[in-house]
């Protein structure tokens, strides 16, 4: 039996010269045995003809969130809820940033924003269009949420410029496609992740905090769930939507995340991509720290807070795999060596952070090395999302290591 058999993709086919590929790509999720129902959207409209999409996916053709006759016979809520799939190719910008926004100003817009299946976009767009931060932010966004991408690849484009922002290959969406209805490599395990910053309060009004934006570690989540697993993500306060399928938990400092995560176990994976402050402010002052003319600046005295990673590690409950981050300034990888044997976990994931051409902290790029207790990897600058599959495929390449018996680099539960 093929892959997509009985299956029901919902194509929508945006503004952009790779609209002559969704052709390519009808014809291709026929073949494994699905069945199509396209959108065109007016962009859409202007690279491909209503009559050729129909003739290839021999079903009727939506164009128009006002057509009487369609709104009768399909409307957009079922034309939505009618897809076991999403697909969206090319996404112009123009669509991705209507879907992060929540726009719904079209046929299109409108039943994404409506959708309750799973939705994957393979954007296709100018190289500068793509590279601008406002597209992104967009993607960020839009990946958080659980929105499945299919990122666009780099050669010649329809301008005569070169750069990353061509459509992927037919065949290589139709993969993507046909990977999401594949059983995924996690579904049974659960996975703990942190993210974000915590803020240590000094007054009512006032915290010590740093510059994490909580993008890394969501990543994360959303790239273990959307392998299966069931994830609980602790997060610090930031302002990235809960990740689409993902149990977060909402805390503030340091003490709050350890409780959360301690509550959680056990659990199979934990990856601890926080930035936890080291110290907190020995007592928060219960009203609000008032400035008086002439006095001095208050004193600042600080306690240790938890080492949430280090207590994990250690845990009776120890999960199999423990991941921690480091972010470094300088010497990355031998203090991360050493932050590994003194934390106790099996893998860290260092960054060195706070330089130009890798902030670490807020940026949507991160070029970290993974370091285990015996190898070291360095990976070239990515972004977020992509730092978060390569590190999802390492847990699921491990695991299934560990399953066969072929290595043993992950010390089974509590044995620590
Ligand atoms: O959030 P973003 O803007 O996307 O940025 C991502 C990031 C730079 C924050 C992320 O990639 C990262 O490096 N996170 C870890 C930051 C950090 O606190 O590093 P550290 O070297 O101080 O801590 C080492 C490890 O111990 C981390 O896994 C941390 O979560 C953990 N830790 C630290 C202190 C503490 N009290 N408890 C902990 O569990």
């Amino acid at each position: 039996m093929t892959t997509l058999s009985g299956k029901t993709i919902l194509l929508v086919i945006s503004g952009g010269i790779a609209a002559y590929k969704a052709l390519e790509l009808i014809r291709l999720i026929r073949k494994d045995g699905g069945s199509v129902r396209c959108v065109l959207t007016k962009g859409g409209e202007q690279f491909v003809t209503p009559l050729s999409v129909a003739a290839l996916s021999e079903n009727e053709v939506y164009t128009d969130l006002w057509s009487l006759k369609d709104e009768t016979e399909m409307g957009h809520i079922r034309l939505s809820r009618e897809a076991d799939l999403i697909v969206i190719a090319p996404a112009s910008a123009n669509l991705i940033a209507k879907t992060a926004n929540g726009f719904a100003d079209d046929l299109a817009s409108t039943m994404l924003l409506a959708a309750n299946a799973p939705v994957l976009f393979a954007p296709a767009m100018n190289h500068v269009m793509w590279s601008n931060p406002a597209t992104q932010e967009n993607i960020s966004r839009l990946a958080a949420r659980g929105y499945v991408m299919v990122a666009p690849t780099e050669g010649d484009m329809a301008c005569g410029e070169f750069g990353v922002g061509r459509l992927a290959e037919p065949e290589d969406i139709l993969s993507a496609i046909q990977s999401q209805f594949k059983k995924k490599a996690l579904e049974g395990l659960s996975a703990l992740v942190t993210s974000g910053p915590t803020h240590e309060p000094l007054d009512p009004v006032r915290f010590l905090g740093n510059r994490s934006s909580g993008q890394q570690g969501h990543a994360i989540a959303a790239a273990l769930r959307a392998q299966g697993a069931n994830v609980t993500l602790v997060t610090g306060p930031v302002s990235l939507p809960d990740p689409a399928g993902v149990q977060t938990i909402h805390i503030e400092t340091a003490q709050q995340m350890l409780e959360a995560c301690e509550a959680a176990l056990p659990s199979d994976i934990a990856v601890f991509a926080a930035a936890v402050a080291d110290w907190r402010p020995e007592k928060a002052a219960t009203q609000k720290m008032k400035k008086r003319d002439g006095g001095s600046p208050p004193a600042l005295a600080l306690s240790e807070n938890p080492d949430i990673l280090k207590t994990v590690s250690g845990h009776a409950r120890r999960p199999g795999l423990v991941i921690g981050f480091a972010a470094e300034t300088s010497d990355t990888l031998k203090n991360a060596q050493e932050k590994l044997l003194r934390k106790g976990c099996d893998w860290i994931v260092a960054n060195e952070v706070g330089t130009e051409s890798n902030p670490g902290f807020g940026a949507g790029t991160n070029r970290v090395i993974l370091v285990t207790r015996t190898t070291s990897d360095p990976w070239p600058l990515l972004s977020k999302q992509d730092v978060a599959a390569r590190l999802v495929e390492r847990i699921i390449e491990t695991l299934e290591d560990k399953a066969h018996g072929t290595r043993d680099r992950i010390p089974a539960s509590g044995q620590r």
